[in-house]
């Protein structure tokens, strides 16, 4: 009796820790381990008119982007749950601490389940104009 009860102690610690480690995934696995070439990560925004970019930004998040990463950037959008990776969150501050340029790069090439918009969105003015949007996502 005594065996089965430290045997069912330890099922449900194995359980405990199997759970806590898939609830914490997206966390552990955060993007910082992309890298970003130095000559993208200094790259200056090139959008000079804010009101229109911001107009246009919005059109192709929600065009592009939007299935997988939300409305709202969280990551929650109806394509969210067919990816291996998650998405990440644009509303946090270690996503909104990164430069315009290292999310120009990532936008550009992608990885992963993560498309390159460099055929898809081929106007670079209008991949920087996507970049001014999602700064507006920041909570
Ligand atoms: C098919 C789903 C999908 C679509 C559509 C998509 N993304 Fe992503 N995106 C992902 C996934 C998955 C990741 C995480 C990739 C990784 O870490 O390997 C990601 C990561 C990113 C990142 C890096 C996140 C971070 O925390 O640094 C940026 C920036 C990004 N996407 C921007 C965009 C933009 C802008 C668009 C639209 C033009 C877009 N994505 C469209 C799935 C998608």
């Amino acid at each position: 009796m005594k065996e089965r009860k430290i045997l069912n102690v330890s099922l449900f610690m194995i359980a405990f820790v199997a759970f806590a480690l898939f609830a914490f995934k997206p966390i552990v696995n955060y993007q910082d381990d992309w890298e970003v070439p130095d000559k993208y990560k200094k790259m200056e925004n090139t959008v000079t008119d804010e009101d229109e970019a911001m107009e246009i930004g919005a059109e192709l998040y929600a065009k592009h982007c939007k299935s997988c990463h939300g409305k709202t950037g969280l990551g929650d959008g109806p394509k969210a749950a067919e990816l291996d990776t998650p998405s990440g969150d644009f509303t946090t501050s270690e996503f909104q601490e990164q430069s315009d340029g290292e999310l120009f790069y990532k936008t550009t090439n992608g990885r992963d389940d993560m498309p390159s918009f460099e055929k898809k969105i081929k106007d670079e003015e209008e991949r920087w104009m996507v970049i001014t949007f999602l700064r507006s996502l920041k909570e």
